[in-house]
């Protein structure tokens, strides 16, 4: 008797189901396609001479401890790095705050885990990170909505959605994915005193803080909120703020290699519950990181990337501003990988993708990001992935296909 599968999936498994916009995105595959679509970082700039070289000491000097279990918190010389690392953005914290993850994914899946019951409400920017959203329908999370514009969160609407008592909420300060805005330091401030207020947490998804190209730097909701809870910023231990960044974007997604800093029983219930999805994070994958990533070398690197993308968004930016047709409008983001863009009432990107896709051109189509349905009129335009020259071709393409399907 063959099983019937389909009568033996759990209820959460209702909520994942494929959407039509993903099935569009598989085609997006094609050889010779120009794709703004993925979240992709350049692969040339990836430092792959000095993973090799890396590698090599790597195996060569603790190659069985490489190649062996290792705890769930993370290998300490890593932990002690990002110690130092979130030092100098500014977040105090020692080793027993942090936790290393397979991919901040891990770190959003592990959130879910152990803060989320069924019908839990979750307060979320919209548009947000679509990743944070599939996580966390499968933990049956309800998602309520603040709307966002290019300095980020409304705060004019958040004090009502947070009258509808959600568990905690979920906000990008940086360049935010998919709108490319960056909640302002005024914000900031005011988010976390009426967080504070509401006694919600803050989860603070950050893994684009380091790739600014221009503006000032603006501290981040952890550092705002150990501020005022300690007048120094010295303590995570009372701190209603989780932090996490990965290093996805400045190093190698492949590695999946990200980490979180909270509060030290945060951290306690997230290593157990990390205990039951993966026992630890890959123990070569940390150990090659850090002797990648110490000694300053990420550092410059990170500069080089700076520089490459901000090229790529110039590039990206003067083209729409030449071949997009009156009506549209977009975000000019001031670091990450992503820019958002407007059209006209009544536009559907979908349909706007259908036209680009027979053109070889492909982004994703923005209702994607919204839990809530909007969004229909706007899309995601990612950058960092391709060459100038195929971003100016494929943004030349993309107006051509706006201006042939543009409502006035
Ligand atoms: C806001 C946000 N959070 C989390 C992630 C997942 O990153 P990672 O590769 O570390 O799992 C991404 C990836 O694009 C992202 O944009």
């Amino acid at each position: 008797m063959t099983t019937p599968w389909n009568q033996r999936y759990a209820q959460r498994m209702e909520r994942m189901g494929s959407s039509a916009i993903r099935e569009l995105l598989k085609l997006t595959q094609r050889q010779g396609l120009i794709s703004f679509a993925g979240g992709l970082p350049a692969p040339e700039l990836f430092p792959v001479k000095q993973f090799d070289e890396a590698s090599r000491r790597v195996l060569a000097e603790h190659g069985s401890q490489a190649l062996q279990y290792s705890t769930t918190e993370g290998y300490l010389p890593l932990r002690q790095y990002i110690v130092d690392k979130m030092s100098a953005y500014g977040i105090e914290a020692d080793v027993d705050n942090i936790l290393i993850t397979s991919g901040s994914q891990q770190a959003l899946d592990i959130i879910g885990k152990i803060l989320i019951n069924p019908g839990d409400k979750i307060l979320t920017e919209s548009p947000t990170y679509l990743g944070a959203l599939q996580a966390w329908r499968a933990y049956q999370a309800d998602f309520v909505t603040v709307p966002t514009d290019d300095d980020g969160l409304c705060l004019d609407y958040l004090e009502e959605a947070l009258c509808a008592g959600p568990k905690f909420m979920y906000i990008l300060p940086n360049f935010q994915n998919p709108g490319g805005f960056t909640l302002s330091r005024e914000r900031r401030e005011e988010l976390i005193d009426v967080a504070d207020h509401y006694g919600c947490p803050i989860i603070e998804d950050d893994p684009y803080g380091e790739l600014r190209f221009e503006g000032e730097h603006i501290p981040p909701l952890v550092v705002l909120d150990a501020q005022k809870l300690n007048g120094n910023g010295h303590s995570f231990k009372h701190g209603n703020v989780i932090y996490m960044s990965t290093f996805s974007k400045t190093l190698a997604p492949g590695l999946r290699l990200a980490w979180m800093v909270a509060p030290r029983d945060v951290i306690q219930n997230c290593v157990m519950a990390k205990q039951g999805m993966d026992l630890h994070t890959s123990s070569i994958n940390q150990m090659i990181a850090y002797e990648v990533a110490k000694d300053g070398f990420l550092k410059e690197h990170v500069r080089l990337i700076r520089r490459v993308y901000r090229e790529r968004r110039d590039v990206m930016l003067n083209a729409m501003s030449a071949h997009f047709p009156p009506g549209v409008s977009w975000t000019r983001p001031e670091g990450g990988l992503f820019l958002w863009v407007r059209l006209p009432e009544g536009m559907d990107a979908a349909h706007i993708l259908e036209g680009a896709i027979a053109q070889n051109v492909a982004f994703v189509p923005g209702v994607a990001f919204h839990p809530d349905g909007d969004g229909r009129n706007t899309m995601r335009l990612n950058f960092s992935n391709a060459q100038p020259e195929m971003i100016e071709l494929g943004i030349q393409r993309l107006g051509q296909v706006l201006a042939a399907e543009l409502v006035y």
